[in-house]
């Protein structure tokens, strides 16, 4: 049974001082006009301004890259571009949230290659990379999608796995991608409820038997899908007590951008 939690009574665990400003969102469409996510400048300021008040201090601005259809030869070019505009514009906010780089890339066509030849980014220049894979596809694309990653020496963050077809049927895939040394990325709506029942149940399903290792927004605008992760905290916390929000949201985000191993506490540890 999973609880839930109001924002009120969010905000007054926040004001009795459980939060500390260190958590850092892996996955975010925050920069705008590239992707189906932020639309405007301003957006994406609220968006950031969003963070910042409910304790992010860092947030990895994660761009759609080859999308099929919607890939272009500017791809790296125009990313690096809206990323140093938005640092820039973050500073003359006296924004304090650290911008880093990366994208969340479609595991499909010539990527293993194209991030060989650094056409695609991964996570602030790090060995993790965050990659998507087909939501209906089959899971034996991604057994081989991990590997072929590993091959080069990356290790792939699976961005939202609790969302696939193929997890919400066999969920222990999960369990073998994680020996294999991938990284398990659960979505904050996935853990709310918003990408329906089957997703929700699969991701407590994960949670409960500490199969997830990050958890971030994969926030998309200011006013869905955003970057506010108080109500995910509190929910996690509730849920599977303090250690967990604390180790998807803090330890592990900041071990990934600093290029460093992730912790896996045992289940009885955490
Ligand atoms: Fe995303």
């Amino acid at each position: 049974m999973v609880t839930t939690v109001t924002g009120n009574t969010a905000m007054a665990s926040m004001a009795m001082g459980n939060m500390v400003r260190t958590m850092i969102d892996l996955h975010a469409h925050i920069l705008p006009g590239l992707d189906d996510g932020s639309h405007s400048w301003e957006d994406s300021l609220e968006m950031a301004a969003q963070a910042v008040d409910c304790g992010v201090e860092g947030i990895a601005a994660t761009t759609h890259a080859n999308l099929p259809g919607n890939a272009r030869a500017e791809e790296k070019a125009s990313y690096l571009r809206a990323l140093e505009q938005f640092s820039w514009l973050l500073d003359s906010e006296d924004m304090e949230l650290n911008l880093y780089p990366g994208m969340e890339i479609f595991a499909q066509g010539a990527y293993i290659e194209r991030l060989q030849n650094r056409e695609l980014l991964t996570i602030n220049n790090t060995a993790y990379v965050l990659v998507e894979f087909p939501m209906d596809g089959p899971a034996r694309d991604i057994y081989i999608g991990i590997d072929r990653l590993r091959r080069i020496g990356l290790y792939p963050v699976l961005a939202h796995p609790e969302r696939y077809a193929c997890v919400q049927e066999v969920p222990a895939h999960v369990r073998e991608w994680r020996e294999m040394d991938a990284v398990i990325q659960m979505n904050k709506g996935s853990i709310l409820g918003s990408f329906g029942r089957g997703v929700q149940k699969t991701a407590h399903y994960l949670l409960t038997r500490r199969m997830v290792d990050v958890a971030a927004s994969d926030a998309h605008s200011p006013w869905r899908r955003t970057t506010n992760l108080e109500l995910l905290f509190q929910i996690l916390a509730q849920n599977y007590g303090t250690s967990c929000p604390r180790l998807l949201l803090y330890k592990n985000p900041e071990q990934i951008v600093r290029g460093k191993k992730i912790f896996r506490p045992s289940s009885g540890d955490l």
